[in-house]
């Protein structure tokens, strides 16, 4: 539609959103489906939460705020960057946005220029290189193959570095492969950039406390303290509290990027929403008691549905670090017909079939830039994922 404008041309609406929106589709007309496409916990949010947003609403803390985040929610997440990171903020180093995703977006649209590179290790979580697209930047994809546990190593990373390269996305625990980094993976990364002052690191650390066995959680400016003038700490409250709908986000970096950032916040958007950030406060200062406790029921689906899948005929899943995804390859399941006679050449055929076949809602991987795979979400009721594994190894069993 000539009306619209250039700029969409450029991008794709989210791939996770559609698969969610076909679930709930198919749902509505009466099919027994079982959705593993969203990326959110089933968990409630806290009460102790939920009752700080209450008392704010009753206290009349209903009006626009200062555009980048109250003063007690910056206080908060300083004090969390200094807590779990051993990162000192100071307030006006702080931007407080709606949702991590906002952060994200506010960032890019401050710093890119038409022909700036943005370095995206895939898989990927889907909004970035869209993001980048959108602000005129190029996304330059470097594929964290399976057998380094789709993590990218330090030659790959120094092989991309262009005298354009503006940013380095880093996202560890990984949404889509779970895949987190390693202190010692993430010092290599750090002496290539080292070499490389010009190439800034924004690090999305939103999957931070969902890590299981005995993998311990690090981030780049932390683990390479030189690298603190140029890194962007992205963290969010949506997935550790289960607070996905309140839509808060924040980082951490240097001050005039996040003069910029909130810049271009108070044109868009202002403030979010004063109630969900007095939840964050509360979120960030109460107990954290329920976090190691939903980190362990996560790691039980995780053992759960990584057993069961490396059980269906032509699927290899291979056991993540953290997050609440698997990132199984369906590479043994491609040239086969299904049960209902189709022919599955790609991971989207895959994921097609078995939703038309199978009831059971996942997202191919070249939606995240890395085919033949597919991503599922296992946020969701350990019964759900049984049957939903079960179906899987079915539709797998009667590939012909
Ligand atoms: C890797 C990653 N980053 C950022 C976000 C954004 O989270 P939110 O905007 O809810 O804070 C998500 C949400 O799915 C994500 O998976």
């Amino acid at each position: 539609m000539a009306f619209l404008a250039d700029s969409l041309a450029r991008i794709k609406p989210s791939a996770t959103i559609a698969v969610t929106n076909k679930a709930r589709e198919l749902k509505a007309a009466g099919r027994d489906v079982i959705g593993l496409g969203a990326g959110e916990p089933d968990f409630d949010t806290p009460e102790n939460i939920k009752e700080a947003a209450i008392q704010a609403i009753r206290e009349g803390k209903t009006k626009y705020t200062a555009v980048d985040g109250i003063p007690e929610l910056k206080a908060a997440i300083a004090a969390k960057f200094k807590r779990e990171n051993n990162l000192t903020y100071a307030p006006n180093q702080i931007t407080v946005g709606t949702g991590g995703k906002q952060v994200l977006y506010n960032a890019l649209m401050a710093t890119l220029n038409p022909g700036d590179e943005v370095i995206i290790p895939a898989p990927y979580w889907v909004s970035y290189p869209e993001m980048v697209a959108l602000g005129g930047g190029t996304p330059v994809e470097i594929v964290g193959p399976q057998s380094q546990g789709f993590k990218i190593g330090p030659e790959a990373l120094e092989a991309a570095i262009t005298p354009k390269t503006k940013w380095l996305l880093l996202n560890s625990p990984s949404n889509p492969s779970g895949a987190g980094y390693t202190r010692a993976e993430l010092r290599a990364l750090a002496d290539v950039l080292l070499k490389h002052p010009h190439v800034w690191i924004m690090t999305d650390d939103m999957y931070e406390h969902l890590v299981f066995d005995d993998f311990e959680f690090a981030t780049i400016a932390e683990v390479e303290p030189k690298l603190y003038d140029r890194t962007l700490t992205v963290n969010g409250v949506s997935k550790a509290y289960a607070m996905t709908g309140w839509r808060i986000g924040y980082a951490g970096g240097p001050v005039e990027l996040i003069k910029a950032m909130g810049t271009i916040q108070s044109q868009s958007t202002s403030n979010p929403s004063s109630i969900s950030q007095w939840a964050a406060v509360e979120a960030l200062n109460g107990t954290q008691d329920y976090i190691p406790k939903n980190a362990e029921i996560f790691k039980k689906r995780r053992d759960l549905v990584v057993s069961m899948l490396n059980q269906a005929k032509g699927i290899v899943c291979p056991n993540p670090e953290g997050a609440f995804y698997v990132f199984p390859s369906c590479a043994g399941t491609l040239g086969k017909t299904t049960a209902g006679g189709k022919l599955l050449k790609t991971d989207e055929d895959f994921v097609t079939a078995l939703l038309e076949e199978e009831g059971v809602a996942v997202v191919q991987g070249s939606a995240f830039g890395l085919a033949p795979y597919f991503r599922i979400s296992y946020a969701t009721s350990t019964e759900a994922l049984e049957e939903a594994c079960k179906r899987i190894q079915r539709f797998c069993g009667n590939l012909r």
